[in-house]
């Protein structure tokens, strides 16, 4: 197999994570040969790579064919689409950029379709919402209903929003609970579920943290086949809860965590 060579650019609680986890070897044929951290320390080298502190010079360096971006939010765009015109193959953590318009930006930067964009969507390859995926589409449970998800528990201190300097804040986060914690849940709920057509949402703006961004949503959605859903989140929340209710023609589906899923099955379409 081709081995990759990988960049990782923010060295901070993400960066750290992913470079532990290459160099277990938990993913075959990749392997870290550089790192860049532009403020903090960087980890210790380990033979083969190297260290840098402009993403530029790492990027135009020839020492990798691949780029990780941890950096905060704003950052990713301009990262990505240099990347990108540089010839990397670019995956970045989420949210792939903050404004709609950067996110179009970055995306229409992938031109060359040899190389890998991707973001980091990695609840995706959760084993029980890919089971839960495959109960809608493949129609065991028939056709969805109403759908509720409480996820609350994202408890975050204000030690937490108050570390990296960017955290809590519009400038440095573009945003809260919705921004930082629940791209997940959100990328999970328009896979699972599509795209509603009308959302109408209770924002509340540091209810529990001294921050200007939001830490307390509901949010309600419709679709044009008549399905409604609510989203509920909050990172002031302890004990918080995780559950996914899905009410839908054969039964009832609850996910629970994200790691146990419970199906009560109706012996007949509720609406025969
Ligand atoms: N996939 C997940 O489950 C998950 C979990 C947590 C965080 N994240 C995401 O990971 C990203 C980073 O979050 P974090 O919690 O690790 O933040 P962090 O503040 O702990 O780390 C960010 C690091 O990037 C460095 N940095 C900033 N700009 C840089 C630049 N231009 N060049 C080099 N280094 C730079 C900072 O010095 C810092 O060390 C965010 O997008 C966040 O949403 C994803």
């Amino acid at each position: 197999m081709e081995t990759v060579r990988i960049g990782i650019v923010g060295l901070g609680n993400m960066g750290k994570a992913h470079l532990a986890n290459i160099r277990a070897g938990k993913i075959p044929g990749l392997r870290v040969t550089a790192l860049c951290e532009s403020v903090g320390t960087l980890p210790n080298l380990i033979e083969g790579e190297k260290a840098f502190t402009d993403v530029n010079l790492m990027m135009r360096s020839g020492h990798i064919d691949a780029i990780l971006i941890c950096t905060p939010h704003f950052s990713h765009t301009t990262i990505g689409i240099a990347a990108l015109q540089a010839g990397l193959h670019v995956l970045v953590e989420k949210p792939i950029s903050v404004h709609k318009a950067d996110c179009e930006r970055l995306i229409a930067a992938h031109t060359d379709k040899s190389k890998i964009f991707a973001a980091m969507f990695n609840m995706r390859t959760n084993a029980c919402f890919k089971k839960v995926k495959d109960l809608i589409d493949s129609g065991e449970i028939g056709a969805v209903r109403r759908v509720h998800w409480e996820v609350t528990n994202w408890f975050r201190t204000n030690y937490y929003y108050a570390t990296g300097g960017w955290r809590g804040t519009w400038k440095g986060e573009g945003g809260g609970v919705l921004m930082n914690q629940c791209p997940h849940n959100l990328d999970l709920f328009q896979w699972l579920f599509g795209m509603p057509q009308k959302v109408r949402g209770f924002c509340q703006f540091g209810r529990f943290h001294e921050i200007e961004v939001e830490d307390d949503v509901t949010a309600v959605m419709q679709y044009d086949n008549g399905t409604t859903a609510t989203f509920v989140t909050s990172t002031g929340e302890a004990p918080g809860i995780n559950k996914l209710e899905i009410s839908a023609e054969q039964g009832r589906l609850t996910v629970t965590d994200g790691t146990r899923i419970r199906f009560q099955r109706n012996r007949q379409q509720m609406s025969k």
